[in-house]
């Protein structure tokens, strides 16, 4: 249990990689969330701007603003003491200009007090993520299906499919591991170009539907706990049923209320 305790930093998810140490990872947006993924555990958290689909009732991850990452990244941030905390980076506010980018990215470190940003993209974004890192500040990559580019992509279908698409996807991490990025994450992905990427850069890969030839896999936590149910990916597997539970709960309380059980003498002054 000492060594799992021990603070992980981008050093070490980079040594977890070498020493073929799967690195785990999962999404939060509040301080009770991030504090149970914490104590469970986990080595990375992502502040996804899945907060915008899973939280907020949003269709895309288009909408979300920087200051609501900033104000959910602070929550997170907060309550973690072990896992690496890394805070998305919204639609449109690292595309720009790189001075754009560094300001914003820049404010979710010192506001939200987040450990490192996530880019989505590829060429697009290696100036930025060039600023960034010249500027102290660690980026974690995002290939394959980037959901900010939903309304050009036009479906949530797997991307790298093709020869040409594949390449590209691999030359991308290439690129962004020399731009400084400390990791990628792979969405979407057939699994053997996510080995493929694993293999051609020394930074650790986190897949999410990319396959177990990862060095580390993400899930959005409302999906793996049954929380999310709007839809449910192929590559989710559900390790807890909460949305059935919590149902059951609340209707277990209304019922107890309309008939008088609840409160009880013991539940009363
Ligand atoms: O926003 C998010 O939750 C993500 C993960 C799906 C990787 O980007």
């Amino acid at each position: 249990m000492g060594s799992r305790r021990k603070k992980i930093t981008t050093e070490a998810l980079r040594a977890m990689k070498a020493a073929e140490q799967k690195i785990t990872a999962l999404t939060a947006y509040d301080h009770l969330f991030a504090t149970l993924l914490d104590e469970s555990g986990i080595d990375l958290i992502l502040v996804g701007d899945s907060v915008a689909t899973v939280v907020q009732g949003e269709d895309t991850t288009v909408p979300v603003t920087l200051d609501q990452m900033i104000y959910h990244a602070g929550l997170v941030s907060r309550a973690v003491k072990r896992a690496f905390v890394v805070g998305d980076m919204p639609f449109l506010t690292y595309r720009v200009s790189t001075e754009e980018a560094l300001h914003n990215a820049g404010r979710l470190m010192q506001d939200a007090r987040v450990e490192a940003v996530k880019i989505e993209g590829g060429q697009p974004v290696l100036d930025s993520v060039r600023r960034l890192t010249d500027a102290g500040i660690p980026v974690m990559g995002h290939l394959g299906l980037t959901p900010q580019s939903i309304h050009n992509f036009g479906t949530y279908k797997v991307r790298g499919e093709s020869e040409s698409e594949a390449e590209q996807i691999v030359e991308d991490a290439r690129c962004l591991e020399q731009a400084g990025a400390f990791a990628v994450v792979l969405e979407k992905i057939p699994s053997d170009v996510a080995e493929t990427v694993t293999k051609a850069v020394s930074i650790p890969t986190v897949g999410i539907g990319a396959g177990s030839g990862c060095d580390g896999q993400i899930l959005v936590s409302y999906d793996m706990l049954g929380l999310f149910t709007r839809f449910r990916p192929r590559f989710v597997r559900r390790y807890a049923e909460l949305a059935e539970q919590i149902r059951t709960a609340v209707q277990g309380y209304c019922s107890d209320v309309r008939e008088g059980d609840f409160p009880n003498a013991d539940e009363s002054y």
